[in-house]
């Protein structure tokens, strides 16, 4: 008897903007600090489906953009989106793993939630590799130019119940301030330190979860896959709001190379 499939799910960019847990204004913000100065090429690692690039280049007229992404999904999306927005002369993008890619520094580099590609794969449920991401983020930074960088923290000491859907351990993140003091170690320049808020939380939550609900909604609640989807939905929803609400953050850096 072969297994039925894993049921596909609607891609996540049509519940979300962006797949971390980031406010217009606080994008906005971001946007700021990488065009002023105005940059002259833009490189986003783990660039998903290339929604802050994108604005990126759009207020930056003149700049160049690249960015990569693992997931050969996000980067149709992202290609689409490029075309869709007058874009594609001027941004270059690419499935591939970050450590196979053949990069060069840039004035302008975005990283959010993306440390992985240069640490241990995240199945390994080992701690994130902060150290390791920013000494590469430093390399491909030019002298003077900007890094925001985007990573998930501990906004509040973990306990059981909060890292149990996680990756059950308390040092797979740190604090904010022992993030900071990492980027320093890498040799940045810290301008600007903030870190997602509760509603920014709970609006990428919801969308995160809007993808089993759109399933629903498509496929009936007779389909032989929808008690399955119903429970996923449901354990998403408790991990998130019983558990690890207010102790998973997100923290923005803005950085100088
Ligand atoms: C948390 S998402 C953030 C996406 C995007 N930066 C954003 O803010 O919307 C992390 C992204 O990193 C990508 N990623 C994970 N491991 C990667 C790797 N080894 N090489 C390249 N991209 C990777 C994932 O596919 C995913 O799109």
């Amino acid at each position: 008897m072969t297994a039925n499939p894993e049921p596909e799910l609607p891609p996540l960019h049509e519940s979300l903007t962006w797949l971390t847990p980031l406010s217009e204004a606080r994008a906005a913000a971001l946007i700021a600090f990488l065009t002023e100065p105005a940059p002259a090429d833009v490189l986003d690692l783990g660039c998903g489906w290339g929604e802050l690039l994108l604005r990126v280049l759009a207020a930056a007229p003149r700049a160049r953009g690249r960015g990569i992404d693992s997931a050969p999904a996000s980067i149709s999306r992202a290609v689409q989106q490029a075309r869709a927005r007058g874009l594609a002369e001027r941004v270059e993008l690419e499935v591939v793993p970050g450590r196979d890619a053949d990069l060069t520094p840039a004035d302008a580099v975005i990283c959010i939630g993306a440390s992985q590609i240069w640490g241990p794969p995240v199945e390994e449920a080992q701690p994130l590799d902060y150290a390791a991401a920013l000494q590469a983020l430093r390399q491909l930074v030019r002298p003077g130019g900007r890094l925001v960088y985007g990573e998930a923290i501990w906004s509040a000491p973990p306990h059981p119940a909060a890292t149990a859907p996680l990756s059950g351990r308390d040092d797979e993140f740190v604090t904010l301030d022992a993030l900071v003091e990492l980027t320093r170690e890498a040799g940045f320049e810290v301008l600007r330190v903030d870190q997602a808020d509760l509603d920014e939380w709970d609006v990428f939550e919801a969308g995160f979860r809007d993808r089993f609900t759109r399933w629903l909604a498509a496929h009936g609640d007779d389909d032989p896959a929808a008690p399955a989807i119903r429970d996923r939905h449901e354990q998403q929803r408790a991990a998130y709001e019983e558990d690890y609400r207010g102790v998973l953050g997100m923290a923005y850096l803005c950085l100088c190379g």
